[in-house]
């Protein structure tokens, strides 16, 4: 089969913001007397702004410590921090391998798009020099559950006209994966340890469009 679209999450596999995310993340736990590790990070990828708070406060054992509005300022402070930190990111913080496969789906004609529930996924596209190249981005702000719920892939598979069946979701997250394939796309996993992709991928620098081509359902 002919992939119709291929969709794309953004933190992990366009870019690597996910360090810059845990960064942000343990500053802020730290303030609140939480500890958080990268492994505790590995299950925030895909989550949403305030899923992610949440989490790390059950962590904590801190959900009752913080009323609605205090939530709404640690989220609010932790995005600053980050959005201070994509400063950082330029063209060269492409990922290897996702420009040319970019290029590789042009020149094909198919359809490209973007699938991250990050409400800062405009700017960071716009930072890497990359936002002409999605022809749909689904837009976070009316999305109302995060990954693994299927929202996200299904609303950018809508945007751009294409029946989720015929169409290829790459994720770096084991949230992502759970996603695409509860919206019956075929999934691709960048990471080894991602269960129940139908193809998983060292890294991004193994991408291309001869090989998504391949995918076949597990
Ligand atoms: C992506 C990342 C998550 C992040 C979420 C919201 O899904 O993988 O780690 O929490 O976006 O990002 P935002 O930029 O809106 O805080
Ligand atoms: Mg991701």
């Amino acid at each position: 089969m002919t992939p119709q679209a291929v969709i794309f999450d953004l933190d992990g596999v366009v870019t690597d913001t996910a360090h810059l995310h845990f960064l942000a993340w343990r500053q802020i736990a730290r303030e609140i007397d939480i500890d958080i590790d990268e492994q505790i990070n590995e299950q925030l990828k895909g989550i949403s702004r305030m899923d992610s708070l949440e989490r790390i406060l059950r962590y904590g054992g801190a959900e009752q410590r913080f009323s609605q509005h205090q939530k709404q300022i640690l989220a609010e402070r932790k995005n600053t921090l980050y959005v201070e930190s994509l400063k950082q990111l330029n063209p060269d913080s492409v990922l290897p391998g996702i420009a040319a496969l970019l290029a590789e789906l042009h020149g094909a004609n198919i359809p490209v798009g973007l699938a991250s529930v990050s409400l800062n996924a405009p700017r960071i596209l716009d930072a890497l020099g990359l936002t002409h190249q999605f022809d749909y981005c689904a837009d976070a702000n009316l999305i109302k559950r995060s990954k693994p719920d299927p929202e996200i892939f299904l609303a950018a598979c809508a945007g751009l006209g294409v029946q989720p069946e015929n169409c290829i979701g790459i994720e770096d997250a084991q949230a992502g994966i759970a996603a695409i394939n509860a919206s019956g796309m075929l999934s691709v996993g960048i990471g080894l340890q991602l269960q129940d992709a139908d193809l998983r991928l060292p890294s991004t620098a193994s991408l291309s469009w001869p090989l998504l081509q391949t995918v076949k359902r597990n």
